[in-house]
């Protein structure tokens, strides 16, 4: 049952092997480790222009919404002269040996272009194909969930001028999927961590530090109960802090975290927050209600190989159709993508553009609290892309 459930990678398959042998703490320790050689970068984008001078980025639009806020980062991508090249992809599942997969044209598209933009996808309750978000960071095994939370200039939420970086391991921990029961009334879920998911995760927070000019990385973790899976975390993010001499390193329990930042987030805006997968998860999403809400989002799934870069809300179709949906989530994912890419000018003018369309309030959709339809939005940033 146990190896049935498993659904780890297989570096992290090797290391539960060697886990559930009897020498328990020592082995924890000799799992292989990620080795990153000196001044090598974690998750490089590794595309190259075409003959075009144009990047090819997949485009999977996604569900309900997805469509509609794709159109608007088409529309003004293409305003801004953005190097870019999109190639829409499928990706509807299909159904392999009992699993569900993406299909290969898509697998192959974000593997050649080693970047997408990712809409909604709509996932069934209770019945149906797994979450396809899952399958696709499996697939290509996105290990870092980036967050940034950042007020908006113009838009009043509850608190002004935040301005930090969450981090999430985004391939076990709670998230691993190994459960069984033990006996019929006693379950047992497994919380995986890893040596070289964990080092990837860290190494990529304070290479993500450095290159975004934060000054400090902050592990959130609860290694006073769970000494032995969150103290390797902990533990290895001492000894990679070391390796960044320019970067402050501490840690901070993460109730204390949830306390403090509810009470006061200005203090966490010099920081990038790293952290285990269930704790990233959670805590990421209470850093977008100090900011506005999921609607305000982006957010970034980095890889080695490739990366996926999504709005975090859902495909809305309650909306969809409509012409009423914000394309202002995917729109700031993508430029968190277009920084990756490297093309930070366009990134720079992008994002200027939507902050002074939010900033002036004229043309702002419905759940922003104004009239304006999807295109009417994205046509008020063109028009400040060229003010
Ligand atoms: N990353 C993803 O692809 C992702 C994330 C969350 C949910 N989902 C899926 O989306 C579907 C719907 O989920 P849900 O209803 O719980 O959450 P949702 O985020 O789709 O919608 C929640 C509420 O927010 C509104 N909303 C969301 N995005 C908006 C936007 N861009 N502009 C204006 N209003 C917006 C919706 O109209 C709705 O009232 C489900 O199938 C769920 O599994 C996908």
């Amino acid at each position: 049952m146990l190896a049935r459930n498993l659904r780890a990678a297989p570096a992290a398959r090797q290391c539960l092997r060697q886990l559930s042998r009897p020498t328990f703490a020592q082995q924890q320790f000799q799992c292989k480790g990620y080795a990153t050689a000196e001044g090598d970068k974690v998750a490089k984008f590794k595309g190259q222009k075409g003959s075009d001078g144009k990047y090819t980025v997949t485009l999977i639009e996604g569900d309900g919404i997805g469509p509609e806020i794709a159109q608007s980062v088409k529309d003004i991508y293409s305003a801004a002269n953005v190097p870019i090249k999109w190639e829409p992809v499928d990706v509807t599942p299909t159904l392999k040996d009992g699993k569900t997969v993406i299909p290969d044209e898509a697998i192959d598209s974000v593997t050649r272009n080693y970047v997408a933009l990712k809409g909604p996808l709509a996932t069934p309750v209770g019945k149906g194909h797994v979450s396809l978000n899952l399958t696709l960071r499996r697939t290509f095994n996105l290990f870092a969930n980036v967050r940034p939370c950042k007020s908006i200039a113009g838009y009043k939420t509850p608190y002004d001028n935040v301005n930090t970086v969450l981090i999430r391991e985004n391939t076990e921990g709670e998230y691993s999927g190994i459960e069984h029961v033990v006996v019929d009334g006693v379950v047992q879920s497994i919380k995986l961590i890893t040596r070289e998911a964990s080092e990837r995760v860290l190494r990529f927070a304070f290479q993500y530090a450095q290159d975004v000019g934060k000054p400090k990385v902050r592990v959130v973790h609860k290694a006073t109960i769970m000494k032995m899976s969150d103290g390797l975390f902990l533990n290895l993010a001492r000894d990679i802090a070391k390796e960044y001499p320019n970067v402050e390193f501490d840690a901070e329990m993460l109730d204390n975290t949830c306390l403090k930042m509810v009470t006061d987030p200005i203090p966490y805006n010099d920081k990038v927050l790293v952290m285990p997968n269930l704790y990233g998860d959670i805590l990421s999403d209470l850093c977008a209600g100090l900011i506005g809400g999921l609607g305000l989002t982006p957010s970034g799934n980095i890889g080695d190989e490739c990366s996926i870069f999504e709005a975090v809300h859902g495909s809305a179709p309650d909306i969809a159709g409509k012409g009423l949906a914000n394309p202002t989530a995917l729109l700031l994912s993508s430029i968190m993508m277009l920084q990756h890419m490297g093309l930070t000018q366009n990134a720079s003018s992008i994002e200027q553009a939507i902050f002074k369309t939010l900033a002036e309030g004229k043309a702002l959709t419905g759940d922003l609290g104004g009239k304006a339809k999807t295109h009417e939005y994205a046509d008020a940033i063109i028009s400040n892309l060229k003010a």
